[in-house]
């Protein structure tokens, strides 16, 4: 077991009944104190008469959906139904269905009576999920359809498919009662009323039903909730989470994939930290019971005191080429569509509108840094959004990436860039001034913003590009537009990030993602000046990072434009291109982000090879080489992340 998959003797309680014994287990393995209080009985109606009624409609040939919910309750439903009717026709007459699967479990119920699901409900499973697909794969309307439950009958889903036209009848096959003995349950209660617990993990919504009876049978219910604002409460998946939701608690981690073993190996990692975090937060009056990200309060002393914290952090004094206790990490592009609770955000909100809307894009920003543990968060935003005020139009299209609406081709179009205003852009200083307030003090925040050439390829080009032959075109054919759409974004570009920095930036980046296609010499003619004049204008308060792809022939040029920090890409040798650099400027770099595509062994054996690399040299920060990919394996990143922080900490 890593050291940092480690409760460190966290108190840890659970609810789970059937598996008590494993989750126990689980919890002891992971470095912590286990209290498993059961809270809740099978009882199954092998007479059910639910299940006989269902079993005679079925054979009549009066269902043309069967929706199983479960594999507990699938199985529990083919054993009660065979007390009475031959096995052989029950198959025979489920076949003649639709038969829909709510997830794995079912299916592998089905397996067992050598049945397939017609319809498989994708991850994360919820009655959401099921509904989605039940719409694309066919019209409800008139159909009648059968839905097989396991404990409490979820109303919200029924009324849902009713709502849809279809003709419901509800199967419920097992039912919950209170263990027989509720001392357990009663001692865990009141373990989180005097605070002597520290994580709760959920693993089902019954156990939530269950605790608060037990809660309100002795009239403690308001005590209980009160007590669960000081511990970190863990759910186990999204209907989980919606119950505890409804019972006006939010839970603290969900994750991505909805099993026991998952969820504690993942509390034993951000445990001690969300502990931390929550204390902190009902210490300085934020009522944790039902909160986001973004109204943590870390500290409720001065402004001047949070500054100084941060300004030694580690990854402050990395930028300043100072000693540290280890490396720091980050990743660009950290928040993003690799993450679950990013892709469910975007199901309802733009990118435009979630960049415009502060409160979402600071949630988004923070939440990426509560889950990996890195050091600094990077302000959920996009090096596009500059162009809007300035006139060209912008658009982000599904699956296509960024559109100007305008391209910006001749002289004369360049001539027509409105003048930047700095207002244009005040959600983005909004979202850095809530996400500051909300941020660890501990971790720096980073702002940015593209750099001109790369920001101008974009409105030239009007989208992504292979060649640039428009950008390169206007270079050439008309310089004097040239170096006029250069100044013009250089200008609005200091602006912007200056505004970021009195915003609440620590630090900001400036990404010249596509400057590596040209030649040294353009580099020096059509770059450098524009670049070592607007990193000359930014705020000295903030360390300034110059990222750039493909520039392994430009570092020295870039080292010129007078940045703090230098990004590397993969392409270049970590060791070769700093000692070419000098050790006078930091570095930012350079694991190649198709790496996290591999196995946690290797990506440990390859970051190792880079950090090795560094030696421990003051003034390096891990990243990537490059953005995080969509579709990157969280747990990989996970990986990452951890050995970054093991391998290089000072023993
Ligand atoms: O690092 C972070 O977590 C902060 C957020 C961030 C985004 N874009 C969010 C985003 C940052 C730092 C950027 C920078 C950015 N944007 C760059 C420079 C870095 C790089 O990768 O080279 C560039 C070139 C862009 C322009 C851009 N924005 C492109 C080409 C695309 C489409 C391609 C893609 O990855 O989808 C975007 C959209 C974009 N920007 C998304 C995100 C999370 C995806 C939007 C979505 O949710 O669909």
């Amino acid at each position: 077991m890593s050291s940092l998959y480690n409760f460190d003797g966290l108190k840890v309680t659970a609810f789970e009944s059937r598996r008590a014994e494993e989750i126990e287990k689980l919890i002891r393995y992971h470095g912590g104190v286990p209290r498993v209080a059961p809270s809740m009985r099978e009882i199954p109606l092998s007479q059910s008469t639910d299940a006989h009624k269902f079993a005679k409609n079925l054979l009549a040939g009066n269902f043309d959906i069967v929706i199983l919910m479960t594999g507990v309750g699938t199985r529990a439903l083919v054993k009660a139904v065979i007390t009475k009717y031959p096995e052989k026709e029950f198959i025979k007459a489920l076949k003649k269905t639709t038969i829909v699967a709510r997830g794995p479990k079912p299916v592998a119920a089905l397996r067992e009576m050598g049945l397939k699901a017609n319809i498989t409900v994708p991850e994360p499973n919820t009655w959401r999920d099921v509904l989605t697909t039940l719409e694309n794969e066919t019209d409800l309307k008139g159909k009648r359809v059968t839905v097989q439950e396991y404990g409490i009958s979820n109303k919200e889903f029924i009324s849902a498919l009713r709502k849809k036209g279809a003709k419901v009848t509800p199967v419920s096959i097992y039912k919950w009662a209170l263990p027989e003995n509720l001392e357990p349950l009663r001692d865990a209660i009141k373990s989180i009323k005097n605070s002597k617990e520290d994580i709760s993990i959920f693993t089902s919504s019954q156990q939530i039903y269950h605790l608060f009876e037990v809660a309100s049978q002795d009239g403690s219910q308001d005590e209980l909730k009160e007590g669960l604002k000081k511990i970190v409460i863990a759910s186990i998946g999204p209907t989980t989470s919606e119950t505890l939701n409804r019972f006006g608690i939010s839970p603290d981690y969900e994750p991505d994939s909805p099993k026991m073993g998952n969820l504690i190996r993942e509390m034993a990692r951000l445990g001690k930290e969300l502990v931390r975090k929550k204390r902190t937060a009902h210490k300085n009056g934020v009522d944790t019971n039902s909160w986001r990200q973004v109204d943590m309060i870390w500290s409720k002393g001065s402004k001047k005191k949070r500054k100084e914290i941060t300004k030694n952090s580690v990854f402050m004094k990395a930028c300043r080429l100072e000693e540290t206790d280890y490396t720091p990490v980050w990743l660009m592009r950290q928040a993003g569509r690799y993450m679950r609770e990013y892709r469910e955000l975007r199901s309802k909100v733009s990118f435009l509108q979630l960049c415009k809307t502060p409160e979402l894009a600071a949630e988004v920003t923070l939440s990426a840094v509560d889950r990996l543990a890195v050091d600094a968060a990077i302000i959920f935003a996009d090096i596009l959004l500059i162009v809007e005020p300035l006139g060209v139009g912008l658009e982000f299209s599904k699956g296509e990436g960024p559109r100007i609406k305008r391209p910006v081709r001749s002289g004369k179009a360049v001539d027509r860039i409105n003048d930047f205003d700095p207002e244009s852009l005040n959600y983005v200083y909004d979202a850095l001034r809530i996400t500051r307030r909300a941020l660890d003090p501990e971790k720096a925040l980073i702002g940015f913003a593209g750099a001109p050439f790369t920001v101008a390829s974009y409105m030239i080009e009007g989208g992504g590009s292979r060649n640039y032959e428009n950008t390169k075109g206007l270079m050439y054919r008309d310089p004097g537009a040239w170096h006029t759409i250069m100044e013009k974004l250089s200008i609005a570009t200091a602006a912007y990030l200056n505004n970021q920095i009195k915003a609440g930036a620590d630090v900001v980046q400036l990404f010249d993602s596509w400057v590596g296609c040209l030649s040294r010499d353009d580099y020096k003619e059509f770059v450098l000046p524009h670049m070592k004049k607007l990193i000359s204008q930014i705020d000295k308060d903030a360390p300034v990072i110059h990222f750039g792809t493909g520039t392994g022939a430009l570092l020295d040029l870039i080292k010129e434009s007078g940045s703090q920090v230098i990004g590397l890409d993969w392409r270049v040798d970590l060791a070769k291109a700093w000692r070419q650099i000098g050790y006078d400027k930091a570095v930012q770099g350079n694991l190649d982000p198709v790496l996290l595509f591999s196995t946690p062994s290797e990506i440990r054996r390859r970051t190792k090879k880079i950090l090795d690399k560094a030696k421990g040299r003051p003034g390096f920060i891990f990243n990537l080489g490059h953005g995080i990919l969509p579709k990157t394996p969280v747990d990989n990143v996970l990986a990452l992340i951890d050995f970054v922080h093991e391998y290089s900490t000072k023993k």
